[in-house]
């Protein structure tokens, strides 16, 4: 640790307050205020602008540059030579997987896809018209009462046995949620899929017939998870880290994580996005729209846009975007949401306020046209997010849990009424 001292000196007080300044591997060094509390001071960052929540090896962004590296590897490079299972095992152990160990690990999702037969039952319980996410946020929680053997979380193993059975397990959820919402009969998983294939199976097979998957459809699929995969210390994420803090079961983390990501601004913005481009309705509207994004007074916004950390595109869009024509070049499919999709981001990329405030399409732009595309339904976006998202949850966690974390619980700054009497009703 570098020996470098930040030091504060506050109005009134004598004293100056020594902190240490530490340096990453790459990226901004941080200024511990850990000392501050026995000194009388709390720090106030709303929306955790400034703040480092805990120190990670896992992902790195930076968002001037437009940068995103999982283990150091470039984004671009993972979507582009690596497979959604070779990344999550990546995020998980830190290193790219060999040969025996890429198939150990494919071996051990493919052998666990299965959910108790019991699990159908929550199922039936959600009305026709539930929300998928409502269906995985419950589902996923629920898992917990299934798994009594690997509930210990001090337990490597019962750690390691749990995260293979949530990875292995998230896409036959997701697509259960999916048959329940179109009531039709569940598709068992097919251990002799690819992960992307078998999650498309699920999705569109039925018992009547053979399904066969369209390869294109399926390394598109596959694409879309990495690039969800995983990124820092986002909403959802941080929420799986303090939920984890508090010892709670990894089903139970998860599954607040999934409740986390629902929200339009972060993982629900694929979904927002489409309502968006259908609300446009034409590209000879995109000028208004624009106009309305930035009016203060209107609360309309560019979903898809803007992002906290990336102040440069978001790598992630950007391979959205190509793997976005690729999909609708093989599928021979042309969707006047992609133009109208193109058409504003080339207007807002030269409008003064997008330039000023920085606002460029993040992942959640161009992924809704393409699950569009390959068939996928608005409802089940944010599932998809929430799918791809489990590993760099995963990841986390046990990271959080490896450092021994204890119990996260920030402080406030109290505005509220001083001590006062309790007043008797008849004389308020
Ligand atoms: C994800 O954290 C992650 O890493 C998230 C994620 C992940 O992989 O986990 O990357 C996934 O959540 C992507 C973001 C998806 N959300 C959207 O696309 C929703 C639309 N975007 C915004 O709501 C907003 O940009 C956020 C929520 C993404 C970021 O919000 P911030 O960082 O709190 O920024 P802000 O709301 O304070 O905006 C700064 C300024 C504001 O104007 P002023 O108050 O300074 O005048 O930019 C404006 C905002 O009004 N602004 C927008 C805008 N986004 C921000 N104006 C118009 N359209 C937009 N989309």
């Amino acid at each position: 640790m570098s020996d470098r001292k930040a030091r504060l000196s506050i109005d009134g007080s004598d004293e100056v307050i020594e902190l240490n300044v530490r340096s990453g591997t790459i990226g901004p060094d941080v200024i511990d205020v850990t000392p501050l509390t026995s000194k009388g001071y709390f720090t106030l960052d709303p929306g955790f602008t400034s703040t480092a929540s805990c120190e990670s090896k896992i992902t790195y962004i930076d968002g001037g540059r437009g940068v995103l590296l999982h283990r150091g590897y470039p984004i671009e490079q993972l979507a582009e030579k690596s497979d959604y299972l070779e990344v999550s095992y990546l995020l998980l152990n830190g290193e790219l997987p060999n040969a025996k160990q890429k198939a150990d690990f494919d071996a051990t999702v493919y052998r666990h896809t299965m959910v108790n037969e019991w699990v159908k039952e929550f199922y039936n319980g959600f009305r026709y018209d539930a929300h998928p996410m409502a269906m995985l946020c419950g589902v996923v929680g629920a898992l917990s009462s299934f798994y009594h053997d690997s509930l210990d979380i001090h337990d490597p193993e019962h750690r390691q046995i749990t995260t293979m059975r949530l990875i292995s397990k998230m896409p036959t959820l997701a697509a259960m949620a999916y048959k329940h919402s179109i009531g039709q009969p569940v598709m068992y998983p097919r251990n002799d899929l690819d992960y992307a294939s078998n999650f498309l199976y699920m999705m569109w097979g039925n018992p009547c017939e053979e399904y066969e998957v369209n390869p294109v459809i399926a390394r598109a699929m596959d694409k879309i998870f990495i690039l969800h995969a995983d990124h820092e210390q986002n909403a959802s994420t941080s929420t799986v880290r303090l939920a984890g803090s508090t010892g709670a079961n990894p089903f139970a983390c998860i599954a607040a994580g999934v409740g986390a990501l629902w929200g339009p601004s972060h993982g629900g913005a694929n979904e927002a996005v489409i309502h968006m481009l259908e609300e446009i309705g034409d590209v000879s509207n995109v000028y208004s729209a624009v106009r309305r994004a930035k009016d203060p007074k209107d609360s309309f916004r560019l979903m898809g846009f803007g992002h906290r950390v990336y102040k440069n595109f978001d790598p992630r869009a950007k391979v959205m975007k190509e793997t976005c024509d690729e999909v609708l070049n093989a599928l021979g499919v042309s969707d006047p949401m992609l133009d109208i999709a193109k058409k504003l981001e080339e207007i807002a990329l030269q409008d003064d306020y997008f330039i000023e405030k920085k606002l460029y399409p993040n992942v959640d732009f161009y992924s809704g046209i393409i699950l569009r595309a390959i068939g996928i339904p608005l409802n089940m976006f944010t599932v998809i997010f929430a799918l791809g998202r489990t590993a760099g949850w995963l990841a986390h966690w046990h990271e959080m849990l490896g450092d021994h974390s204890r119990i996260g619980r920030p402080r406030q700054l109290y505005t509220g009424s001083d001590v006062r009497d309790f007043v008797d009703l008849n004389k308020r």
